[in-house]
């Protein structure tokens, strides 16, 4: 009885450890890892979980979308990752390193743009170069690469104000990688463009992540956008914010939206969500 009892305790301890092992192995090689996430707002009126128990990894070079109802978390786990807020309980892991704040490893994109006005488009991709103290020809030079990247050149010195908002985003993508981060890092930022402009950026997102072999972490709360762009979705719930699935999208790019097994992705993603 003793012996039976013991042999099922040791088997079930190794399967465990096994489980465990292979868990941390598969950790130990990701980018980003988001590990137990827990956060709280706490106000004298009102105590909010904006996050509870959000666990996924992101592996180097991987695009994953975030995807989710208003009020999910999604803006509040960005900023968590983006170490410009701290979590209440446990952890993010870049490389292995836990977040203490923000940092040149991580560029930002944004819904509203956050351009300068006051300076032109080149000034505002230099403005991440200039922090670093980078200088002279190196900083014109990556300037003009990341123009190019872009494929805005011909609007160098231009101000924000004589921008679309399509170009204004592409902007704002030029000034994220100017300073060459491992992880991009977008909260909804196609979110105020027009449909057409939307998928002209998609293209030139997927391109631009192709050619730089950058790791991207992007949010959006709309689910078409999230499957024509990811290797894989963090489908979130509300109230707490937390994940509901990771969904692997198994489609060869470029994606086209009328397929059939487009829209199966899309229909499966929209049920998770609950729409
Ligand atoms: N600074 C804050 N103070 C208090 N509550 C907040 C704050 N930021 C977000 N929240 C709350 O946390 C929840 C998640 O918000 P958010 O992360 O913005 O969701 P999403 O980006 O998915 O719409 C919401 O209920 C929101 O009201
Ligand atoms: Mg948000």
């Amino acid at each position: 009885m003793a012996g039976v009892s013991d042999g099922d305790a040791a088997a079930s301890d190794s399967s465990t450890a096994d489980d465990a092992e292979r868990t941390n192995a598969t950790m130990r090689g990701s980018k980003v890892v988001v590990d137990d996430v827990g956060k709280v707002y706490e106000s004298d009126r009102q105590r909010v979980e904006a996050l509870s128990g959000v666990r996924f990894t992101v592996n180097d070079g991987e695009f994953v979308c975030l995807v989710g109802p208003s009020g999910c978390g999604k803006t509040t786990l960005f900023r968590t990752i983006a170490g410009l807020e701290a979590p209440t309980s446990g952890e993010i892991r870049l490389d292995g390193e836990p977040v203490t704040g923000p940092g040149t490893d991580r560029g930002m994109v944004f819904q509203e743009y956050g351009l300068f006005p006051w300076r032109t488009v080149r000034e505002n991709v230099a403005f991440g170069l200039e922090e670093q103290g980078v200088r002279g020809t190196e900083r014109t030079d990556r300037i003009d690469e990341m123009l190019q990247l872009v494929g805005l050149t011909d609007f160098a010195d231009a101000y924000p104000k004589e921008l679309s908002g399509g170009m204004k985003q592409r902007v704002g993508i030029a000034r994220a990688l100017a300073v060459d981060p491992e992880i991009l890092l977008a909260d909804e930022p196609f979110g105020s463009v027009d449909a057409q402009t939307r998928d002209m950026l998609h293209q030139e997102l997927l391109r631009i992540w192709s050619e730089t072999e950058k790791t991207v972490l992007f949010v959006t709360h709309d689910v078409e956008e999230a499957v024509k762009l990811s290797d894989r979705v963090v489908v979130m719930a509300a109230d707490p914010g937390r994940v509901r699935e990771v969904v692997t999208v198994d489609l060869d790019r470029p994606r086209d939206r009328t397929e059939p097994a487009f829209g199966e992705y899309v229909d499966r993603v929209r049920r998770l969500i609950g729409e």
